[in-house]
Formats: structure tokens, sequence, C-alpha cells
């Protein structure tokens, strides 16, 4: 328990230094220190929380990086992190009250972590006009797809926000941080036929256990920016996840699906991650 202590204050401390040697704007580690503040009471949950606290900061890092390849001014980039740093926020009262982060079982998360933010006065540590930017980032990080009425400022943080997102999920499937357990199932015929076309992946669609490799290796049909492709390209995120499930599964028909696969997403993301005339 004292390692785990250790562990994560070390982490902490990491985290807040590396902060304001990579930006020198303070406002981003009083942001962080607000986070990691708010986070303290939960660190009690253990393992999975920390997780969370882990994963949350290095989609902040992520933010930064994908503003900075838009060359966001130092406002909107420290806006575009604070994004970032919230945009879990509601996973802590959530696994407090349903001891899951699944949200079909619970609640959604992203509403969640709006309310968390007025209701814990958090919102107002924040410039007043950025409020609603922050606030729509967080509630809509998780939806399938932003509504139509988002303005476009608001659409371009949350767009950030959602980038930075799944790049991290993508790299914990790849180095075992998530696990997607496919229970002897192949993908759906659907459910393939969607990913063939480059189409994301609805929860709703989802036939078998199989679909949910389907849902992460579609999230690079969702993402908005160049940098975010050249991310998942420069890691091989998408090779890199395959492998591990065609290592993990003994279903031939699934492994067949998983090797046609990979091909092809792979060069939908080198595409985009060279394709200039695309939202930088
Ligand atoms: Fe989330």
């Amino acid at each position: 328990m004292d390692l785990e202590f250790n562990n994560c204050r070390c982490f902490y401390l990491t985290a807040i230094v590396l902060s304001i040697l990579r930006t020198g704007v303070a406002f981003m580690s009083d942001a962080l220190k607000e986070f990691l503040n708010y986070t303290e009471s939960y660190k009690q949950y253990g393992e999975k929380v920390l997780l969370k606290i882990r994963h949350t900061v290095r989609v902040r890092d992520l933010c930064i990086e994908i503003s900075d390849s838009l060359g966001l001014s130092g406002d909107d980039t420290a806006l575009a992190a604070a994004c970032g740093l919230l945009h879990d926020i509601g996973r802590f009262e959530q696994w407090k009250q349903y001891q899951t982060f699944n949200d079909q079982r619970s609640v959604d998360h992203g509403a969640l972590g709006a309310e968390v933010l007025c209701a814990d006065g958090l919102i107002g540590r924040f410039s007043e006009t950025d409020h609603g930017t922050i606030l729509n980032a967080v509630k809509y990080h998780n939806r399938f797809m932003l509504p139509d009425a988002l303005n476009a400022r608001d659409r371009l943080f949350a767009g950030i926000v959602r980038d930075a997102d799944k790049i991290d999920i993508l790299r914990l499937y790849v180095t075992g941080g998530l696990v997607c357990r496919t229970k002897g199932t192949a993908m759906s015929d659907p459910v393939l036929g969607a990913l063939s076309e480059c189409r994301a992946i609805q929860r709703e669609s989802l036939n078998t256990k199989a679909d949910e490799i389907a849902i992460r290796l579609g999230f690079v049909f969702g993402l908005n920016h160049r940098r975010s492709f050249e991310i998942v390209r420069e890691n091989d995120y998408i090779g890199r996840m395959i492998d591990v499930q065609l290592s993990e599964t003994a279903n031939e028909t699934l492994k067949a699906q998983l090797e046609a696969l990979k091909p092809r997403i792979r060069r939908y993301v080198d595409i985009r991650s060279l394709d200039r005339s695309a939202a930088d």
C-alpha cells in the first residue's frame, strides 16, 4: 500500500513538473493541481481509479500536442488541456456510486461529469467565458457523434478531446491496460461490413463479443485531426492491437477477419495522416 501511495505521489509530482516544463504556463499546472486535489479522495478505491487518473493526464498531454499541431494560441491550448483533464471527471463518482465503468450498467459518465463540474463548483475555477466549451467537451466526449447544434468553437475543443481520448484508449489496449475478451466469437457480418467501409461502430450495433474489437478499431474513423492520425500511425496502434487480439484468440474466422482488416485500416490511417488537405 505504501509502495502504491509512493508510486502515485511520484506520478503526480512528475506530471506537475512535466506540465510546467512542457508548457511554461502556470494555468495548466493550476488546472492539474485542481484535478489531482479533486481525485485525492477517490484514490481509496484502488487501481481502477488510479488507471483513470493516469489516462486523464495522458489525454491532457495529447490535447496539448494536437492543439500545438493546430497552431492554437497559448490560452486556447490551456483550454484544450483543461478539457482533457476534466473529460473523465464523472468516472470517479461513477465508480464510487456503481463500482463499474460500464455506462450501460450504470450512468453516462460524460453527462455525470458535466453535473459533477457544476455541483462541486469545479467549473467556477475556470473563466466563465469557457464554461460552456468545457461542459460540452466533457458531456459529449463519449457520444458516438457530436450534436449538430454545437457551435464551431465548442466543436473544435470537443473534437480535440475526443481524438486524445480515443488515442489513449487504443494505447491501453496495446499495452495491456485494457483487454478485449472475445470469448471464442468472431465479428458479425454487419459490423465487419461497416469496418470494411471505414465506418465507426455504434455500441448498439454489437452482435458478438468480438464486435467489441471492432468498436476500438473503428475509433480511427472518428478521428478529426491529422496529428491524431500521425500518432496512431507512428505507434502502429492498429497493427499492434490486432496482433494482441490475434495472439489471444483460437477462433480461425476471427483470425482471418483481423488479418484482412489490418492492412485496410492501416492504409486508411496512412492516407489520413498524410492528407494535407484534411483538417490539420
Ligand atoms: Fe471517458
